[in-house]
Formats: structure tokens, sequence, C-alpha cells
């Protein structure tokens, strides 16, 4: 379904992702609450302002976004009245339109292809002798992933305004440049990816016509953009080597920032101070702290973080009673069984440790599940390291959120295998995230930096990590795109 470019409610700039700006819940009275997402898109699309006509189109993702678009709170269809108005409006005086999927499909895109495939290749994540297998299964959930892209390009190409600019995210939406470019030749079509991209030879595990297919779908675009040179420099490899290039599509690379002016505000309200006792009470007088905070998703690594801290208690048992690991894994991904056993083991080794090496005094490790942006702010205050090891990340905001909101300076030990390596590891201490030992070392020396330095430090990758904050980052893509 094909509207007429260019009718009184076409959209100027439009954004596309899987997961949107905002979120419903129906309440036990059959009352919608809204919930609504922070992260860089929505800070960017605010920025823009009221002068561009901007519309966000996204997947209606559980049963109250479903109602809410059945009721016409979001916008549903193609120019829907409703996107202009009511409760769809916000994400910076946008509309909202949540694409009413059918469930089997969105299942079958979203957790079969996007998160157990895709997800996958481009963090490294397969154990090989047994996966990936891509049969006849595989290619039942690929025609999904199909229609729910053709989905996607068609709302957008319903309602943009001609020449507008769209903004496709993430390797959810892989195939929608390609699709979206054949339907309206007039659009400026970017396509941006949230991931690290995946070196050619793990690439090339996906079937020849299914990776080909992406890479075409992707090259629809007038412009690619990624979080760092690195991955920039994987995808264009995988098209050299596949199928012999870019085809003069234009490639960028936007290194996301951590919102200083949000973060630091926020961090200094009540809630969070209120929680901030709570975890000094949980802590103890005078103690260390490590600290992490992360979705419990396969590639961040948490049990071998668990791991490198149980042998730093081996190795170096002047830190027993001395440093508290505070742990924060919050659900991530629950419909897929590989994440609840991830969640699972993470639980099992945290209390395996505070068994092994507890006291009645102390608690080696405080492990929380359940999410609490102001108790995660407070944490990042307390920290005196921070512990980011993730086995492959596009960028990873925590590492520059830690060293903005830090009290009295922090210690960053981070993975070289995160997008953020390439701007913060001058004064990072880094890791390799397989090699636990080495991990355990560099907490150690985390621990016992000296004030002064780890001060320093703080302040520069603070300044490194706000370098490129939210709207600007959205603004400059748009401008790449369209100037
Ligand atoms: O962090 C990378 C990323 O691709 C984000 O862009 C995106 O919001 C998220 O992962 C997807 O997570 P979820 O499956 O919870 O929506």
């Amino acid at each position: 379904m094909v509207s007429e470019p260019g009718s009184a409610a076409a959209a100027q700039v439009l954004v596309a992702s899987n997961r949107g700006p905002v979120s419903y819940a129906v309440g036990e009275d059959g009352e919608l609450t809204a919930r609504r997402g922070g992260g860089g898109l929505v800070s960017g699309l605010s920025a823009i302002g009221d002068e561009a006509d901007a519309l966000w189109v996204c997947a209606a993702l559980g049963d109250g976004d479903r109602e809410a678009v059945r009721r016409g709170i979001v916008g549903a269809g193609p120019q829907a009245p409703q996107n202009k108005g009511g409760g769809g409006r916000r994400a910076g005086e946008s509309g909202v339109r949540m694409l009413d999927i059918d469930a089997e499909v969105h299942a079958a895109a979203y957790n079969g292809i996007a998160n157990s495939v895709l997800w996958f290749v481009h963090h490294l994540l397969y154990q090989t002798p047994l996966e990936p297998v891509f049969g006849r299964e595989f290619r039942a959930r690929w025609a999904a992933y199909e229609t729910y892209n053709r989905a996607f390009a068609d709302a957008l190409a319903a309602e943009a305004a001609p020449g507008a600019a769209v903004l496709v995210q993430d390797y959810h939406l892989a195939l929608v440049p390609g699709m979206l470019r054949e339907l309206r030749g007039d659009l400026r079509i970017g396509h941006f990816s949230h991931t690290p991209w995946a070196p050619v030879d793990y690439f090339r595990m996906l079937p020849d016509d299914v990776a080909e297919q992406l890479l075409r779908g992707m090259l629809g675009a007038d412009r690619l953009g990624f979080l760092t040179g690195r991955w920039a420099d994987a995808f264009t490899d995988c098209c050299v080597r596949i199928i012999g290039g870019t085809s003069g599509t234009r490639i960028g690379v936007h290194g996301l920032g951590a919102d200083a002016d949000f973060l630091r505000e926020r961090s200094r309200r009540a809630d969070v101070e209120e929680r901030l006792a709570v975890l000094r009470e949980q802590v103890g007088e005078g103690r260390r702290t490590i600290v992490r905070v992360d979705r419990t998703e396969l590639s961040k690594n948490i049990v071998r973080g668990l791991l490198a801290y149980r042998e730093l208690l081996d190795t170096r048992p002047e830190w027993r009673e001395q440093v508290v690991h505070v742990a924060f894994a919050y659900p991530s991904r629950q419909d897929l069984a590989v994440y609840r056993d991830y969640t699972a083991e993470v639980s099992r080794v945290a209390d395996a440790i505070n068994s092994a090496y507890g006291t009645p005094g102390w608690t080696p490790v405080v492990l929380h599940v359940k999410d609490d942006f102001a108790r995660s702010l407070a944490a990042y205050r307390l920290a005196d390291v921070a512990l980011v090891n993730p086995i492959r990340d596009g960028m990873n905001l925590v590492a520059k959120e830690v060293p903005v909101v830090s009290d009295d300076g922090c210690a960053l030990v981070l993975s070289r295998e995160a997008g953020a390596y390439e701007e913060l590891g001058e004064d990072a201490l880094p890791v390799n995230p397989y090699d636990i030992t080495a991990t355990a070392e560099a907490l150690h020396t985390a621990l016992s930096m000296p004030d002064d330095e780890r001060a320093e430090r703080t302040k520069r990758l603070a300044a490194a990590a706000t370098a490129l904050p939210p709207a600007q980052w959205f603004l400059d893509q748009l401008r790449a795109l369209t100037g």
C-alpha cells in the first residue's frame, strides 16, 4: 500500500527501528500506561524541533502496544490522523507509528533471525561445533524476516514526503533500504548499525544468498553509518569479498557519546541519593567497589567478569573483605532459552563466590537483577573501578557514562573489543575479554591506582566520552545524508 507522496501528512524526516521511543502496558483496570524510552535517537529527534515534520516508525512489541494501536493512541496506518496528536506525539513532538505486524511473523523475525542469527554473527557468539544450523526451519524464519522488513518499507514509503530523509536503524531492518529504494527512488535513505559488524570469514557462515541479500539490502541506502571505523571497515571488507564492492554507497562513522548534561543532572536527584545510601550500606564502610551495569546479554561477558573477580580474590587475598563487586545484570530477551540459561548462570556463579569467600560481615558480590535506572546511576557515582569487558560490543555506553557521573573518579577496566575502546583506550586499562587472569590483574591495578592518577584519567575519559552528544550525533547523520 503506497500513498501519494507529498500529501499534507507526509513526513520530512523519518526514523525506523524495531523498538520505538514509547511502549504501553495494560493495567488491571484496562488503562494503558505509556513508558518513554531514552537513548540517542530520542534526544536526536527532539533536537530537530518542530520545523521538520518527523515520524518514528516502529513495531508494536507487546499486548500493550497492540492495544494502543487498536485504540488509536499511536498511529496505526499511513497518515492516520492520530499520528499528529494524542499520546503518540512526543519523541520531540514528532509522530509515532507502530506497525501491528502479525505476532508470529514478528517473533520469527525478531527472535528467530535478528537476535538468534544476526546478533550472533556480529558478536561472534556461536559455539561453532554445533551451531549455526541453516536448514528449512531457518528458511521459514528468513521468510518472516523479509515480510517484517517489507512491512517497514511499505509504511515508510507511504509516510514519506517527496525527497524526505529516512534513517533506518540496526540489523533488524537490514533489508529495508533496498526495499524502500525500489518503492521510492526520490528518498534519501540512511542506515545506522548500533552493533559491531562481523569479520568477513565469520559473516560467510551465513548461507551465500542470505549474506548477499543482507549486503545488497543495506547498500540500497545512500549512506551507511557505523559506530567505529573498525565496524565500517569490516562491512566494506564483506562487500568487497562477497559482492565485489560497495556500489557507491557512502559510509560514515559516528561514535555516539554520552549525554553529559542529562546524566549530571539526573544523577544528583533525590531518588539516586536514596539508592546511593542503600548501596553504601550493602558495600560496607571503607570498602572499594568494582561496578558493572549491563543488560544480561550474551556478549556482555558477565560470567567471565565474575570468574576474573574470583581469581582476584584467590591470587590477591589482600583484597578479601576490602572490596565488593557490585554487579547489575538486568533481564534481556528472556524469550530465548539461551538468554534464560545465561541469566541463571550469572546468578549461580555469583552465589558460588559468595558461599566460598563470604564472611558474616562481607558479601563479595552484590548482584541485582531488577532494572532500576536510578540505582544504576548511584552505582556509577560510587564506583572505584568500572568493569566493562564485553566479548564484542558496538560501542558500550556504560563505559562512557561512568566517568561522567563518578563522584571521586573511577578506573575503567575496558575490553579492547568494545567500540568505546577506540576513543577511551588510552586512559582505560585494556583487557582481552577471554583472558580472566589478565582481567583479574587489571582489576588489581585498577583498585591500586593512586587517587590523583585515577581522578586525572577520569577527567580525560569523561571528555572523550562526551565528545559527540546524542543530539549532535543524530544531526550530523541527518546533515551528511541531506547535505
Ligand atoms: O545495543 C545495540 C542494539 O542494537 C540497540 O541499538 C538496540 O536498541 C538493542 O541493541 C536491541 O535490543 P532489544 O532487543 O532489547 O530491543
